[in-house]
């Protein structure tokens, strides 16, 4: 049995879909199962990373486990794993994380470096994944692409590489799944660095509209924006894209490497969720 946390976010789901396609009995973790919709085959069960007892009846069976990287719960997660027997255990950490780093760089770094720190310990077979940043992020232009052609943000020449939800569900089922991937970190991006420019004009096009990015100044996004996120988080958030303008975000070739696809383009997201903009 397969146990997938995070199963009703954008990778969880994508990756219920591929597991279940592909035959394997698989068990879904939420918060609060009654609010999701379910395939028929997934065995959806209630379950807070936050709170470990909730865990072992999930844990129950289960020989693999997609771990969503929720703050502070790495040592408790492996630990009711452990008691579980499980064996195998997939995080979904971040690109964020620098394995040179004495001191991690910002709480996102930090809380994911102590995750994927719990598990290297464990003695269970684990494998990190370190996506960059996910293109469901420009999500958030959706309100602002329904009623116009302008995109405002900040940062217009902040750069990623970012990635489909569908290919890093892809590289978890394979992790999950195959053998040859215990002790791995994978570094996961798009195929190319995009600005949010960049991204406003990929839109753009594959919408068939003429699509522009307009920069406000960071401090009044930060403001907009700190109604649904948290201070320390924003914080990151801001000085990640500061700090990227100018630059070339590093591409990858693992999504390639892991599933045998080229990761997929900014543009073939845009059309698969053309139906949201
Ligand atoms: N977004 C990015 O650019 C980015 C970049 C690098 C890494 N990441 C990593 O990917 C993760 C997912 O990102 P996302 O934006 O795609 O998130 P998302 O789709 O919003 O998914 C969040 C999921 O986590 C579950 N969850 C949250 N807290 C939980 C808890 N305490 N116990 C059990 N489940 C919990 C939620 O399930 P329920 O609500 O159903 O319980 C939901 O399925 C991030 O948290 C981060 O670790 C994201």
């Amino acid at each position: 049995m397969l146990l997938v946390t995070g199963a009703t976010g954008n990778v969880g789901r994508h990756l219920l879909n591929l597991l279940v396609a592909d035959g394997h009995r698989v068990r879904a973790l939420s918060r609060d199962p009654q609010r999701a919709a379910w395939p028929t085959e997934v065995d959806a069960v209630a379950g807070d990373l936050a709170d470990p007892a909730s865990l072992d009846a999930a844990l129950t069976g289960v020989t693999s486990v997609f771990l969503f990287a929720a703050p502070g719960t790495g040592p408790a997660f492996v630990a009711a794993a452990q008691r579980a027997g499980v064996r195998r255990v997939v995080l979904m950490s971040s690109g964020a994380v620098d394995d040179d780093a004495d001191v991690q760089n910002g709480p996102i770094a930090t809380y994911h470096a102590e995750i994927e720190q719990a598990l290297r310990g464990s003695g269970l077979a684990w494998t990190v994944l370190r996506p960059d940043v996910f293109a469901t992020n420009t999500l958030m232009w959706a309100g602002q692409t329904r009623s116009g052609d302008v995109i405002r943000g900040a940062y217009a020449g902040a750069a990623s590489a970012p990635v489909h939800e569908a290919d890093l569900a892809a590289v978890a089922a394979a992790a999950l799944t195959e053998d040859g991937h215990a002790g791995q970190v994978y570094r996961l991006t798009g195929p190319a660095s995009l600005t949010h420019a960049d991204q406003a004009a990929i839109l753009g096009r594959a919408l068939g509209r003429a699509i522009r990015y307009v920069e406000l100044p960071a401090e009044v996004v930060r403001e907009a924006m700190s109604a649904h996120v948290p201070g320390p988080i924003l914080d990151d958030i801001f000085a990640t894209w500061a700090g990227s303008v100018g630059r070339t975000a590093p591409t990858t070739v693992d999504v390639e490497k892991v599933t045998g696809r080229p990761a997929r383009s900014y543009h073939d997201w845009v059309l698969d969720h053309a139906a949201a903009f």
